[in-house]
């Protein structure tokens, strides 16, 4: 192993004097001998790991494997956990605190002596918060996420997590299922560690990362229980060693032909609305120019590929089985939809990476000229006066039938309002109706969670009315479908048009044209705004009111304003 004195965790364990002496001695309390300060790279290993996250509880094995790899090439790996955000717990969402897991992980990177760095994510956020925390420091990096479970299994039949939620609570209102049977369900869809096994935000992140290039080719989709998992972790850890050397950077990474590549093999994937939040906070990080309208742009020439639920029938057991995201690159490469020149963590080129990948099983991942769905069928970028600033529509998880639907808007000023006489039998609605849910924003609610996907009223599920179009600032599960019209922008909060809309104001929704229009004279429009106050206040101490005092609107991911941009891995000032 060459020495290199010059390394950035030298500053800490190379130092003379009483400093340098600090630095090793209290390390050496876990048993470390004094070579592991001769200047080999030290590797910090970020993990978000906590039994309060189950999709990433397991997360501690995995960090075991990527130390095998770590110590194997030579380096000086070094665990440390951050924040943990667990979807299924955590109120009043996790997006509240995903930009926190990015500023707590940035500044751990920043303040410790390490030269590199493997994130552990699984659970929506944390993979979406480490990578916006490792663009903010710009030290090399990769990322391993820990893995999908296993498929569900019920009464014979695949239940993806997430997806089988909403089903079976339809079922359950419908009379189709009983309370008993739903208990046993519901042990059926978790039988493995692992994140959602749906196509959800958490199988997406873990593609779009691999997408970036930020993980390794394949990584994204072997489930957690594989064993190749735990191989592609000690992996991981081999590679950032050798990073290091080669200061390879996610600033060098991730460019704007890196997220072109992801945008891409999202709608391929028939990805998570989320993706584009995310995306679009991890993209201010690095300063690399990309709007709302790129997405729609990029995403109209590419068919979905991957037959995966919530869109779909298959879950990621079965994607990885039929190949997993590198056949989906080379797909996509094939068809002159991938910068197959853009670098990766491997050192090599993405084009490289997936140039052997073979595809298993055409089921499941279909190929460009008999996609599942032709091109321009994901997510859509809306406009119109009822969204300036944008809104998305998942088409893949829509219903073709009302793509373009005029509908009497029913105004709810927050989900609670509405879940209150969503069984009432007495409720004036029918099925053409255009439910308006506000008040769920990032600053309304606060955190903007996925609430915007409500269960449609009991009177018109049990007259078996399967969808209608919903209109919400807030956003949806990636495990949801339905016809709704997301991250409406600006949030009715700040007083966007979404506020000003009463019951029996007519909506125009038209997906093709890409438009969402509230039907009325803008002079009708600005005497609404000259009479709208500001809902009741917001949190006025503690982190929910950092959150609601710096926190962007979708279209510019959600992110804190403060946060945007890189802030580099310069070595800080002495601490003793
Ligand atoms: Fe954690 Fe779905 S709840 S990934
Ligand atoms: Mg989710």
């Amino acid at each position: 192993m060459s020495v290199d004195r010059k390394r950035r965790s030298q500053s800490w364990f190379g130092a003379t004097g009483r400093s340098g002496m600090v630095y090793r001695s209290w390390m050496r309390n876990q048993g470390f001998g004094p070579d592991v300060f001769d200047g080999r790279p030290v590797i910090g290993i970020a993990t978000a790991w906590s039994e309060l996250a189950p999709c990433n509880s397991h997360l501690h094995r995995v960090a075991e494997a990527v130390k095998r790899g770590v110590w194997q090439a030579g380096g000086f790996p070094l665990e440390f956990p951050v924040m943990a955000l667990g979807e299924t717990l955590m109120r009043p969402t996790t997006m509240l605190y995903r930009n926190l897991l990015a500023m707590e992980a940035e500044e751990l990177i920043r303040a410790n002596p390490l030269d590199g760095v493997v994130l552990l994510s699984g659970c929506d956020k944390t993979t979406p918060g480490l990578l916006m925390a490792a663009a903010s420091v710009d030290l090399p990096a990769i990322m391993v996420t820990g893995g999908p479970m296993l498929n569900g299994k019920y009464r014979g039949e695949d239940v993806g997590s997430g997806t089988h939620v909403w089903k079976f609570e339809a079922d359950l209102k419908a009379g189709r299922m009983t309370q008993e049977e739903c208990y046993v369900a519901e042990g059926c869809m978790a039988r493995s560690n692992g994140h959602c096994m749906t196509m959800g935000t958490a199988s997406t992140m873990a593609c779009v990362a691999e997408a970036l290039g930020m993980q390794l080719p394949g990584s994204a989709a072997w489930p957690a229980a594989d064993s190749r998992r735990m191989e592609t972790a000690q992996r991981a850890g081999q590679r950032i060693v050798a990073m290091v050397d080669e200061d390879l950077r996610p600033s060098a990474v991730m460019n704007r032909a890196a997220f072109e590549n992801a945008i891409r093999a999202n709608a391929a994937i028939g990805g998570s609305t989320n993706a584009i939040i995310h995306l679009l906070a991890l993209a201010g990080r690095l300063g690399v120019e990309l709007n709302l309208d790129d997405f729609d742009a990029l995403s109209r020439s590419v068919p979905t590929l991957v037959d995966l639920m919530p869109s779909g029938r298959f879950l990621m057991e079965d994607f990885c089985y039929a190949g997993g995201l590198p056949v989906v690159l080379r797909e996509l490469a094939a068809g002159g939809l991938l910068h197959t020149e853009q670098l990766t963590v491997t050192g090599t080129t993405i084009g490289a990476n997936v140039a052997t990948a073979e595809c298993w099983n055409r089921e499941v991942i279909r190929t460009l000229d008999a996609p599942l769905q032709p091109p321009g069928s994901g997510t859509a970028v809306l406009r119109g006066n009822l969204c300036p600033g944008g809104a998305v529509i998942k088409q893949s998880a829509a219903s073709p039938h009302l793509m373009k639907h005029r509908g009497r808007a029913l105004v709810f000023d927050s989900p609670e309002e509405y879940h209150a006489v969503a069984d009432d039998p007495d409720l004036d609605v029918d099925a053409s109706d255009v439910l308006v849910i506000r008040g769920s924003g990032p600053r309304g609610y606060p955190g903007m969670p996925e609430v915007s996907n409500v269960a449609l009223p009991a009177k018109l599920l049990r007259r078996g009315v399967e969808d209608m179009v919903r209109i919400c600032d807030g956003r949806m599960s990636g495990t949801g479908f339905g016809t709704v019209v997301l991250h409406v922008s600006p949030e009715s909060a700040l007083g966007g048009p979404l506020a000003l809309v009463r019951t029996g104001d007519a909506i125009v929704l038209d997906v093709p044209a890409r438009t969402l229009t509230l039907d009325l004279p803008d002079e009708e429009l600005n005497r609404r705004r000259a009479q709208w106050r500001p809902p009741q206040q917001g949190p006025t101490s503690g982190y929910a009111w950092l959150y609601t005092q710096h926190v962007l609107q979708a279209e510019a991911g959600a992110d804190f304003d403060f946060l945007r941009g890189c802030r580099g891995h310069a070595v800080p000032r002495e601490s003793h």
